[in-house]
């Protein structure tokens, strides 16, 4: 990912977070981070951006998904499969013991997602969406 490749990002962040939408300041202070510590990955069709991933490494056990997506139009296409064995197959080849992130409750497509790639759901964090108070599900996959 780098900045050429934010409008498509801003319209599929508008379109399928439209209460959590992140702003193209927030990804600029993510590509701040040093690349030990991030990774922001795109899928491209043809040179047409259709889904995109990142992921956060701590520097010690943990490394957390922050954001995942792919264009509604090709869902169901194994993207969104490709983008996150991207990111934990690059966890596991730094080194890392463990891939965690939140997912909102009321999202079944990605909680099966997760599920289906070895994550357990481990925890809630209630009311953890602001401002609409949706409570986050908090999820957990072993490396070693
Ligand atoms: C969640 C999300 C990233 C999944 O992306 P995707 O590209 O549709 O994911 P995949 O295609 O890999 O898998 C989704 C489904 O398609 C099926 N599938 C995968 N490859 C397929 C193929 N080649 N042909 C047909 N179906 C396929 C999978 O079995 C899966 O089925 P299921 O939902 O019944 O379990 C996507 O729906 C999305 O962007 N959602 C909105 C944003 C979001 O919720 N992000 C996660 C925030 S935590």
């Amino acid at each position: 990912m780098t900045s050429a490749d934010m409008a498509g990002i801003m319209a599929l962040e508008q379109e399928l977070f439209p209460e959590d939408a992140w702003t193209p300041e927030m990804f600029a202070a993510e590509f701040a981070q040093p690349p030990s510590r991030r990774l922001y990955l795109v899928a491209e069709d043809g040179g047409t951006l259709i889904g995109y991933a990142g992921m956060m490494f701590t520097g010690g056990t943990q490394s957390d998904v922050v954001t995942l997506a792919v264009n509604p139009a090709r869902w169901g296409e194994g993207t969104g499969t490709a983008l996150l064995t991207a990111l934990v197959d690059e966890a596991d080849k730094r080194g890392y013991e463990e891939v965690l992130l939140e997912v909102r409750e009321d999202n079944p497509r990605a909680r099966r997602l997760y599920l289906r790639h070895g994550f357990t759901e481990i925890g809630i964090r209630r009311g953890y969406y602001q401002p609409s108070g949706v409570d986050a599900v908090v999820m957990r996959k072993a490396l070693r």
